[in-house]
């Protein structure tokens, strides 16, 4: 430890380290600094206080002002939805047939409905409305249970096979060979039929023991011609678009064990104007009828 020093007349201070004979002033910190950092940390406290700061083992404390991001989208969306109020109530006292016609209601139905079902819809339907295996395409004009606006709307609201709404769209087509209805020979030889409907059966020679079998067991839901049944959700077989598959295996999968497409009720968790946006969104993707 070196004695502070002053090697020249006008020097400041030292500190008294010395590093191989460089030693350290000992200024003050500039005022406009100090003031600055002072000013922070009056600053910090405050914000502190005021604003959600402190992290806690739920959440962080809150802050005076009560501010949150979740409360800005929460103004933001009540915002938006009163700018919207008046097109809602206009598109909920609507004619549903005259939605699509009205220079104002149709593109905002359709545009609104777009967003409802890149929300709620996609994850089953694709979020272009494509479909999979066991959920429907709806762009195109092969309806299960009818593609009028008015159709999709009940369908839309009550569901399909669920337990949220009594009004469901229901209809059950038997398990033919699990529940033992039908021997595997007649099941063999319907599918071979209902394959012949939309092209190629599997094994030709079968196809007209299959007819009989077909009249018999499923003509009631699927009609004779095997065009199906909106009022049941019996799938037309013969136009080769296919819920669930057309090949043999597949076939033989659905005539045995059956199928049971459940979609939920919309009516419980979305409002009666978005119900209808949506709708009128899934009518004008092409298949509307
Ligand atoms: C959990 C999956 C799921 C969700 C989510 C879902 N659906 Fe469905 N939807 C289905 C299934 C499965 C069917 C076919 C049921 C059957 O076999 O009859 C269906 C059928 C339909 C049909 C009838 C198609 C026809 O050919 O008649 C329409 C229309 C429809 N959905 C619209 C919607 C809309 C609009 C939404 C969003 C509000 C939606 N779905 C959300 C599963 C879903
Ligand atoms: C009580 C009415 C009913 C009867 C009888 C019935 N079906 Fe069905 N069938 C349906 C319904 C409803 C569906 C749609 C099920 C779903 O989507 O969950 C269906 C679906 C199918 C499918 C699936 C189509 C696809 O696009 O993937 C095939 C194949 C089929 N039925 C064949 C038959 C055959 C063959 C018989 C007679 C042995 C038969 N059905 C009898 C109501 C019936």
């Amino acid at each position: 430890m070196t004695k502070p020093s002053k090697k020249y007349e006008g020097d400041p201070n030292t500190t008294g380290h010395v590093w191989d004979g460089i030693e350290e002033f000992d200024n003050p910190m500039p005022r406009w600094w100090l003031w600055t950092f002072y000013i922070c940390i009056i600053w910090g406290i405050g914000y502190v206080i005021a604003y959600p700061a402190w992290p806690m083992i739920n959440g962080a404390t809150t802050g005076l002002l009560g501010w949150s991001t979740r409360g800005n989208v929460a103004a933001e969306i009540a915002a938006v939805d009163e700018a919207n109020a008046p097109m809602n109530a206009k598109l909920e006292a609507a004619e549903l047939d005259g939605i699509a016609g009205d220079a104002e209601l149709g593109p905002y139905a359709v545009s609104s409905g777009s967003a409802v079902f890149k929300t709620w819809c996609a994850q089953c339907h694709g979020s272009g409305a494509a479909g999979a295996k066991g959920y429907p395409n709806l762009l195109d004009d092969d309806w299960l249970w009818g593609g009028s606006m008015e159709d999709i709307h009940i369908t839309v609201s009550h569901g399909i096979r669920n337990e949220d709404s009594d009004e469901a769209r229901y209809s059950e087509m038997p398990a033919f060979g699990r529940d033992e209805m039908l021997e595997d020979s007649e099941i063999d030889e319907v599918v071979n039929f209902v394959m012949s409907l939309s092209g190629e059966a599997q094994d030709a020679s079968k196809v007209a023991a299959g007819a009989v079998v077909f009249e018999d067991n499923c003509s009631s839901c699927h009609a004779e011609d095997g065009t199906g049944d909106i009022y049941q959700g019996a799938p037309n077989l013969a136009d080769a678009i296919w819920l669930y598959g057309g090949d043999y295996a597949t076939l033989t999968d659905t005539v045995s064990n059956s199928r049971y497409g459940v979609m939920p009720a919309w009516n419980t968790r979305l409002s009666e104007a978005q119900i209808r946006a949506v709708s009128a969104y899934v009518h004008q993707l092409g298949g509307g009828e």
